[in-house]
């Protein structure tokens, strides 16, 4: 097997954040294409470049609305970056073969993937693929198999993985090197600062990216649930000392770690895109650091 010519370096993603899909079509707010045009163009104006997409989004329609715009406006691929990922087969009217929810990270699967996100995103190469989740089934060797070929053919640039293990990136990057590994955190979701997905990030010199910064929004809309209420209070009290929206002080939560967490934002309006960038400029104490740690668990730490 040859190796991976290109040098991988944590330099590679250079916008702080990413912005997600997945909510811009069926799942979400419907865009029609002059509002997703006029959207990526507000991105861009923000210079945030980094668009996150998967194969499954919309239940496999969203990367069409993407690359219907990219058909009229092509000057806009080259002003971005595309990440999309594979691997995840889901029940779906536009796949009528899949029976069941399955995962696949077999060559011969992703190779059909991204030659179907080349023609959804009407696009001639992926800037990133991220292999979705870990199929409990995934021969390294395969894998590394599909991304040389992928790599050679001039199809895919970079390649990552999402929502898998420590062990199983490791056993990974030990035979192709991955840039990326985008996981869900927020304050609803630490898992990761506990697991050591982020330490590894750190090692290998990658940067993590963060799904559901927001918690899907629920950490940001009325909520019912006291633990929210709790969090959300706390937020606000941030909020005033800092400053800063809800949104912003829980962005600045997640880049005070040292791994240069690159969330990736959901929000459809370019209003939330800006008052993101904004919230670079907050720098959270430490100990303001834990006291949203402590109200999130609920408990002081031990
Ligand atoms: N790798 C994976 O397994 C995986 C899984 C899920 C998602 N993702 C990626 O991560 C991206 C982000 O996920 P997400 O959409 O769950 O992220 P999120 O940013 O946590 O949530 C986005 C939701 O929050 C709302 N929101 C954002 N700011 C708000 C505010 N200030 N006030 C009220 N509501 C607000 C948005 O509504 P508005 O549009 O109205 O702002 C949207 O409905 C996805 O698009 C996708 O690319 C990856």
């Amino acid at each position: 097997m040859t190796k991976n010519p290109k040098p991988l370096t944590k330099e590679y993603i250079t916008s702080p954040f990413m912005i997600g899909t997945m909510r811009l079509g069926k799942w979400g707010c419907n865009m029609t294409s002059s509002e997703i045009e006029k959207f990526v163009e507000g991105c861009i104006e923000n210079r945030l470049v980094d668009f996150d997409h998967a194969d499954i989004y919309g239940s496999y329609t969203t990367e069409s609305d993407f690359g219907s715009v990219l058909k009229i406006r092509p000057d806009l691929r080259n002003q971005i970056r595309i990440t999309t990922k594979c691997g995840i087969k889901m029940v779906s009217e536009n796949r009528p073969e899949q029976k069941i929810k399955s995962y696949d990270l077999t060559k011969k699967h992703i190779k059909k993937s991204v030659e179907n996100s080349l023609i959804t995103l009407q696009t001639e190469y992926i800037d990133t693929l991220l292999l979705h989740r870990p199929d409990f089934l995934f021969d390294p060797y395969d894998i590394a198999d599909a991304f040389i070929e992928l790599k050679r053919e001039g199809k895919v640039n970079h390649f990552g993985v999402s929502n898998f293990s420590t062990y199983q990136f490791d056993l990974l990057h030990g035979i192709f090197p991955l840039i990326s590994h985008q996981v869900e955190i927020s304050l609803l979701h630490r898992k990761s600062f506990e697991d050591g997905v982020l330490n590894q990030c750190q090692k290998f010199g990658i940067k993590p990216q963060a799904w559901s910064p927001m918690g899907g929004g629920v950490l940001l809309k009325k909520s019912k649930d006291q633990s929210i209420i709790e969090i959300q209070k706390q937020i606000s009290v941030l909020s005033e000392k800092y400053n800063a929206g809800a949104d912003q002080v829980l962005l600045a939560w997640l880049k005070k770690h040292p791994s240069d967490i690159v969330p990736v934002l959901g929000t459809s309006k370019l209003s939330r895109i800006k008052s993101a960038n904004d919230s670079l400029k907050i720098d959270i104490t430490h100990e303001d650091w834990y006291l949203l740690w402590q109200t999130a668990t609920g408990k002081e730490i031990a």
